[in-house]
């Protein structure tokens, strides 16, 4: 699917993870992302694990260092065969050059593809007060992030991370082919939990959103394949009635 919706799969460790996934008859056509939280504890054989299953995966790391220490460390990411990564538009232009360079090193040398490397502009836990007060930012929060995501752009970034807040702002100040992969996605009946700014996956894909993620509403469900397949039907059927594909 070229317009994946990717589970958030935020569990504590790669055993409730896989059980997650078994429930699912054709996890194959799964893009799930994984976060620090099950890396750090289950590392590239949990991928490797996750992989099996046949599912595409988000690794979602969030490289912020100097620009060697993250081509080196987008080197190593760049053999795991995942499919698309992240990292922190605030690091600069020198460091997400040098991401970029480190993941085409680091696929190229395991003879796979290149992952889509996404940036992450400001984190959706940042208030404008603390734009202003603690990280001294002279910019509202949606110019910082649109400062931020053409910064990403002229790197060579693939694409940014923002929230249904955003999408509209970005989509209409940045030209050529920008990937926007979307949090904060809820079906009206859902429960909101601690995301602020939500977005139906129908109302996302019609400002233009490429993918969106997608957690709780899914993996805390009582039927997670009937919930994964309501966000789908939405996120589908509302596009063909918008006219996209
Ligand atoms: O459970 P829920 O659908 O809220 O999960 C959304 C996922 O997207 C979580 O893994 C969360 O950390 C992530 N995320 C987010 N907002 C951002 C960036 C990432 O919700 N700005």
């Amino acid at each position: 699917m070229d317009k994946p919706i990717m589970i958030a799969l935020d569990f504590p460790d790669l055993a409730q993870s896989l059980a997650f996934l078994d429930q699912f008859e054709q996890p194959e056509q799964l893009t799930v992302k994984i976060g620090m939280a099950l890396f750090y504890a289950a590392g590239p054989k949990g991928i490797q694990a996750i992989q099996a299953r046949g599912c595409r995966i988000f690794l979602d790391l969030k490289l912020f260092d100097i620009p060697n220490t993250v081509a080196e460390g987008m080197t190593s990411i760049g053999r795991l065969g995942v499919d698309y990564v992240t990292v922190h538009s605030l690091g600069g232009l020198a460091m997400l050059k040098a991401a970029k360079e480190g993941l085409a090193r680091g696929s190229q040398a395991a003879g796979l593809p290149r992952p889509k490397l996404l940036a992450v502009t400001e984190l959706t836990s940042i208030s404008e007060l603390s734009l202003r007060e603690e990280q001294h930012c002279a910019l509202p929060m949606s110019e910082q992030v649109l400062a931020l995501a053409r910064t990403a752009q002229q790197s060579g970034c693939d694409g940014v991370i923002c929230s249904p807040l955003e999408l509209a702002l970005l989509k209409q100040k940045i030209k050529g082919p920008f990937l926007y992969v979307v949090p904060g996605i809820r079906l009206a009946d859902a429960q909101v939990d601690d995301q602020v700014r939500i977005a139906s996956p129908g109302q996302a894909r019609t400002e233009g959103a490429s993918a969106i993620v997608v957690g709780r509403p899914i993996t805390k469900a009582a039927d997670p394949r009937a919930a994964y397949q309501r966000y789908r039907s939405d996120w589908l059927l509302e596009a063909e009635s918008a006219g996209q594909s």
